[in-house]
């Protein structure tokens, strides 16, 4: 069974640099085996407000069902004026209700140009993925300094936050194969659908 994962960018900021560390998160999650990783980039979107009409309303509806058929999410969001970015809300907004973000793991990633990181973001996030039902994972990575740890090519100069950010993709999916894996195989025997 494969294991798909949605990545979220929270930035649509040109030569943003949450893109950069999820660029380094797909990387690892491309690494493992039967992982498919769906990178979502908001800015093609064109996400209404709540409440307001979509423009592109198949956009919105794929974007909905790609969310919906993911057994986990990865969100990486940039800190904006002390707490998350508007387009990573607003694509949770866009996400209905019940969300469908609701009994996924979760994992978050959070960058920010300061020196204190993503702290208050990143658990701002933790916070509103609890709320809508999905399953925040405890691990989270805060980059802080970021237009230091990334250039411009995306490359990452600093080896621990390499580290952090790598090994932030594979605790999902481990979080995935202890929990989630098992209980559908488990499912399928039971109904009679596996092929064993
Ligand atoms: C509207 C706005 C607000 C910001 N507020 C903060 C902040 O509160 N703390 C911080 O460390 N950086 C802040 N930044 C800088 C971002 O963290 C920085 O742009 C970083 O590169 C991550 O954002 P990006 O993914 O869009 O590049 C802000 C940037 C913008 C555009």
């Amino acid at each position: 069974m494969a294991i798909r994962i949605v990545s979220i960018c929270g930035s649509v900021r040109p030569g943003n640099y949450s893109a950069k560390a999820m660029q380094l998160a797909i990387d690892e999650l491309a690494s493992l085996p039967d992982v498919e990783v769906t990178p979502v980039y908001l800015e093609a979107l064109e996400m209404p407000l709540p409440g307001l009409p979509a423009s592109k309303p198949d956009a919105i509806e794929q974007f909905q069902q790609t969310v919906k058929g993911a057994t986990g999410v990865l969100l990486v969001s940039p800190e904006y004026h002390g707490g998350i970015s508007s387009p990573m809300k607003l694509a949770i907004d866009n996400l209905g209700f019940p969300s469908m973000l609701a009994d996924k793991p979760v994992q978050l990633i959070g960058v920010a140009a300061g020196v204190i990181g993503a702290i208050k973001s990143t658990e701002q996030l933790r916070a509103i993925c609890a709320h809508v039902g999905a399953i925040p994972l405890p691990m989270t990575v805060s980059v802080a300094k970021v237009q230091q740890v990334f250039d411009e090519e995306g490359n990452c100069r600093d080896a621990e936050i390499e580290k952090f950010i790598r090994r932030a993709a594979r605790n999902l999916i481990e979080y995935i194969q202890d929990t989630i894996c098992h209980k559908v195989s488990l499912e399928e025997v039971l109904r009679g659908e596996s092929d064993a």
